[in-house]
């Protein structure tokens, strides 16, 4: 009987040492970070979209290799195994006719070297490295400068 009291307080016990960590958990402590001061437990309002740059400039890049900003609107392009709308600008056999620029031969590189006749799978989901160009101040600050060769 003993053996069972003892049981049942520390079963009590740790439980109310879980509730007592779930509180720490849910709540922010009025810590703010980029999903501002909301309680973890708390879904935080999804951040409003930017506006794409309507002026038709294209942003300089950086860096070398840098993959180019996309200087256009992208919403709804469908891009999965069967349809692939920038390609139907960009791919070499469009690229003329739709009066876009060719993607380079870079994206024709599978990893071990080899140029393939199609673009490389690894290529293939534009929007992995090539982001629309926004108007949007950096989420954390930082003292980056282009390269020399770039100014
Ligand atoms: C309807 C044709 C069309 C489609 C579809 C299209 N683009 Fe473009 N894209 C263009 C044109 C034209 C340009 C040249 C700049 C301009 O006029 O906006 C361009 C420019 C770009 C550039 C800048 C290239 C550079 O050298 O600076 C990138 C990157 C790009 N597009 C990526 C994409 C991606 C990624 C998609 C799919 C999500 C896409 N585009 C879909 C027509 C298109
Ligand atoms: C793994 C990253 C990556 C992916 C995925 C990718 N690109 Fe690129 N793209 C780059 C880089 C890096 C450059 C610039 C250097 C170069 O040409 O390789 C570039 C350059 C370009 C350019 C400019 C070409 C030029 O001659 O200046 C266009 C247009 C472009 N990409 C379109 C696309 C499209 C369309 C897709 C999807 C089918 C795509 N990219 C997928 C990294 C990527």
């Amino acid at each position: 009987m003993k053996k069972l009291i003892g049981a049942m307080l520390a079963c009590l016990m740790a439980g109310s040492l879980m509730a007592a960590q779930g509180q720490i958990t849910t709540e922010s402590g009025g810590v703010k970070s980029l999903r501002n001061s909301a309680d973890l437990a708390v879904e935080a309002p999804a951040a409003q979209l930017k506006n794409f740059r309507k002026d038709g400039d294209l942003y300089d890049r950086q860096y070398m290799h840098q993959p180019p900003l996309v200087p256009h609107d992208i919403r709804n392009y469908e891009i999965d195994t069967k349809v692939n709308k920038c390609l139907a600008c960009h791919s070499f056999k469009n690229a003329s006719v739709m009066k876009a620029p060719k993607i380079s031969p870079t994206h024709f590189e599978a990893r071990d070297g080899m140029t393939l006749g199609e673009v490389s799978p690894r290529r293939y989901f534009c929007l992995q490295c090539h982001v629309p160009q926004a108007d949007a101040k950096p989420l954390v600050g930082n003292s980056f400068k282009p390269v020399e060769a770039l100014n």
